[in-house]
């Protein structure tokens, strides 16, 4: 009989660990693995959802979503950082969850972190291609706007809204497949590229803010937190605070913006997680892996918040609204828009680098649980030569382009903070577990204040998943509902674990 809460043993992952260190290299050091954190957070969620979020929900107020988002992000993080150091093998919250809760639960996180990682490629692939569209029309070449947005795209003209439909969004369906076929391939981003990559990134972030400074108008700062009217209601007794939440003015501008808004842009924090899949290969991952998360996160929370700031203060956040491109609009207010193009190509290469990461660790976790029996063995049959997972690659290069190309870019991104703050929440759960069942193991790093910091953990990381549109818990709770099915149906037959005896 089947165990669905049969846990692997710590032992016989580091085991494991130890097995893969004679083909694994221990090369990267604290510094390489805060640039990877880096790489793999600054994107799309920065350079595109903040504008978004600003002209849906907070307004300027924005700067505060970032710091709530953060917040939530630190105590998850410190999180992470323990399991890092204390599990130095790839697989990440999956691994995490199958040592600590059980097999049943690192199903759901595994099944759960696709939405984080394949859709999170597919956001960052949809916008990527408004900023090569406004590349491409700085030297003149005007791409079809049909061609540019999926059919269910709110599209802004010069006159507002457009009439006309979108058909697809060809640049992203390519780019998708341009990054799969390397992956394939076997192209690996060296540490190298990495660092240069995110030296570009952040140059792009500092020139921003160094720049746009001197051109912020205040007018555009207030009031810094928008009105809601819902909240005024209230304020006033006509309405109650259960009716404010069902209703539309819940999470347009005032307080309940800016924790929506929080949802929104939390996006433009994940991939912090993604610095764990790289535990095998840090030199000392004890002291790496903790500096690489919380260094990254520390690094990237001080630059969004003044990124944000500058870019409400150039342009009013109104306009920002269905602007997946926000930053060279605002930077047009500025007197330096001669470095738009220098701007948008940096951009666009930091926008790779996220795709390409993304790409790579859900293939990883798809091959992990197909190694575990929990998926068909198809998922981790490695290509011959490159000894690539190149099933699983091709298999996400079409799931991927199907989303890239039709879905708009802000419902992708709820779907990704809500599936990635889902597996942030077990990650912490699963840190108290594991204090409970393994007390005595070897941690590098240790959570203070547990269990407190791990519950406060899971309260934000829940109240930012209830900031989140109704649409995208109907929509986790449909994709969650596919993989009870699955796993019913073939996983929990197939274990590994569950079968070996
Ligand atoms: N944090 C990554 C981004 O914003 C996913 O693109």
């Amino acid at each position: 009989m089947s165990n669905l809460w049969k846990t692997k043993s710590l032992s016989s992952l580091l085991a494991s660990a130890e097995d893969s260190e004679k083909g694994l290299k221990r090369t990267l050091s604290a510094a390489s693995l805060v640039a990877l954190g880096i790489g793999a957070i600054i994107g799309a969620g920065l350079f595109s959802l903040t504008g978004i979020a600003a002209a849906d929900n907070a307004g300027p107020a924005v700067v505060y979503s970032f710091i709530l988002a953060a917040l939530g992000c630190a105590f998850a993080g410190l999180c992470y950082a323990e399991f890092a150091s204390m599990i130095p093998v790839a697989g990440s919250a999956y691994t995490y969850s199958y040592a600590t809760m059980g097999e049943f639960m690192a199903w759901i996180i595994g099944w759960d972190l696709v939405l984080e990682y394949a859709l999170g490629a597919a956001t960052v692939a949809a916008s990527w291609s408004q900023y090569v569209a406004k590349f491409m029309l700085s030297f003149g070449v005007t791409l079809p706007v049909s061609l540019l947005h999926g059919p269910w795209d709110v599209i802004v003209d010069a006159n507002g809204v457009s009439s006309t439909p979108g058909i697809l969004n060809l640049p992203a369906i390519l780019i998708i497949c341009l990054l799969s076929l390397l992956l394939i391939k076997g192209t690996k981003e060296s540490a190298l590229i990495n660092n240069i990559l995110v030296i570009l990134k952040v140059t792009v972030v500092l020139v921003f803010i160094a720049l746009g400074w001197g051109f912020i108008n205040p007018a555009n700062h207030t009031p810094f937190i928008p009105i809601n009217q819902g909240e005024v209601l209230m304020d006033q007794g006509k309405m109650g605070f259960f009716e404010f939440f069902q209703s539309d003015y819940f999470g347009h501008y005032g307080w309940s913006g800016i924790l929506r808004g929080a949802g929104v842009v939390f996006f433009a924090f994940i991939g912090f997680d993604a610095v764990s899949t790289a535990a095998q290969e840090a030199k000392n991952p004890q002291k790496g892996m903790p500096i690489g998360i919380i260094g990254s996160l520390i690094i990237c929370t001080i630059l969004y918040v003044l990124f944000s700031y500058v870019l409400t203060g150039l342009e009013n956040y109104v306009n920002f609204k269905g602007d997946a491109s926000p930053v060279t609009t605002a930077f047009a207010k500025t007197g330096y828009t001669f470095l738009n193009s220098a701007l948008t190509i940096a951009i666009i290469a930091g926008y790779t680098s996220v795709m390409l990461v993304m790409l790579m660790g859900q293939s990883r976790v798809f091959y992990s649980m197909s190694v575990d029996g929990l998926l068909p063995k198809f998922f981790s049959d490695l290509h011959k030569t490159s000894q690539t997972p190149w099933k699983t690659n091709v298999a996400f290069m079409i799931f991927v382009s199907l989303f890239a190309g039709f879905v708009p870019v802000s419902d992708l991104g709820h779907m990704v903070s809500i599936g990635t703050l889902f597996a942030f929440s077990l990650v912490c759960i699963g840190v108290i577990v594991m204090r409970k069942t393994n007390p005595d193991a070897v941690r590098g790093f240790r959570v203070p204040f547990v269990p407190l910091l791990p519950i406060l953990g899971v309260i934000i990381c829940v109240a930012l998943m209830a900031g989140l549109p109704k649409e995208s818990w109907e929509r986790l709770a449909i994709w969650l509902a596919i993989g009870l099915v699955v796993y019913f149906v073939y996983s929990k037959k197939h274990s590994k674990l569950n079968n070996d005896n």
